[in-house]
């Protein structure tokens, strides 16, 4: 059966069918599963069961797999899951929900906010994909919006005021903004800022899109406030619902997402209730813009 992908919004996203990831897949597989990531940023796959080695072994079809480390605040001996895959659930090691409290929670609230995975990182994330194991109840839908179609949507001077800008992101940044603040040496010097185009141009269809995220905290040559200012009315610009996809989550539902052209962000739902749904991150393979070296 051969790979066939079905857009669902007006701008992007696409149901995938006729494939099981479970398996090996085909170079022809691989090669309509990409074409269909380039046109559309994000692709849902449904009832795929999938275990933790099948999904790193399906995202590495897409190049090589992301390490976590450096991206959250849990400790190694904290860690429910291989390092090759990001724990985006509720629980802690014990297979518990975490306490309202523990810091780890507090922190990962930060994916509430819209962001692209790894944007923190001098070379950021290509693909994410999700896989949910386990679906709260209710809520905790996870949101797309569309960098490309946001940018299209841009008026001409903006454009052109956004042309060659340079962004400092860092996790600081984000996690500041809900006011997680407390934070230690390694973790500053882990989290420290690392400079990112604001425009992106994509290597395959040469679309352009804005490259936005919550770790985004300042404009390089801006003074901070009014960097801070202009970043917010383009967040609000390209979250406004005509560029915005709401994923609600069945089991087995494996979302994967472009974080070149696309944010996201999860939204509330009762963490008394296990939501678990682990991430594997495909690596980027150049930084956006040189990095300046801190002195
Ligand atoms: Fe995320």
């Amino acid at each position: 059966m051969a790979v066939s992908i079905r857009q669902v919004h007006p701008v992007f996203v696409g149901e995938v069918s006729g494939v099981d990831l479970r398996r090996k897949l085909s170079s022809d597989d691989v090669a309509a599963i990409e074409a269909g990531m380039d046109r559309c940023a994000v692709l849902v796959f449904h009832d795929q069961n999938i275990t933790d080695e099948q999904q790193i072994a399906y995202s590495r079809n897409f190049g090589e797999i992301e390490n976590s480390a450096g991206g959250n605040v849990t400790r190694a001996d904290q860690k429910r899951l291989h390092p090759q895959m990001n724990d985006v659930s509720n629980l802690d090691e014990h297979q518990r929900p975490l306490a309202r409290d523990d810091r780890r929670r507090l922190f990962n609230l930060g994916n509430q906010l819209w962001h692209s995975d790894s944007s923190f990182r001098a070379i950021p994330a290509k693909y994410s994909l999700l896989s949910a194991r386990t679906v709260a109840s209710k809520g905790g839908n996870t949101e797309f919006a569309d960098m490309r179609a946001a940018y299209d949507g841009l008026d001409d001077d903006t454009r052109a005021v956004c042309e060659d800008l340079v962004c400092e992101h860092s996790l600081m940044y984000s996690r500041g903004l809900l006011g997680f603040t407390e934070l230690t040496e390694a973790e500053r010097v882990a989290f420290r800022p690392v400079r990112q185009r604001l425009l992106r141009t994509h290597p395959v269809t040469g679309r352009k899109s804005l490259y936005l995220a919550s770790h985004a905290g300042a404009i390089v040559g801006w003074p901070v406030p009014e960097g801070r200012a202009f970043l917010r009315d383009l967040n609000e610009h390209a979250t406004q619902p005509q560029f915005v996809y709401v994923h609600h989550w069945r089991q087995h539902d494996l979302v994967m997402w472009d974080n070149r052209q696309t944010m996201h962000r999860v939204r509330r739902f009762d963490e008394s209730e296990i939501r678990d749904v682990r991430r594997t991150t495909v690596a980027g393979d150049a930084p956006t813009v040189e990095q300046v070296q801190a002195a």
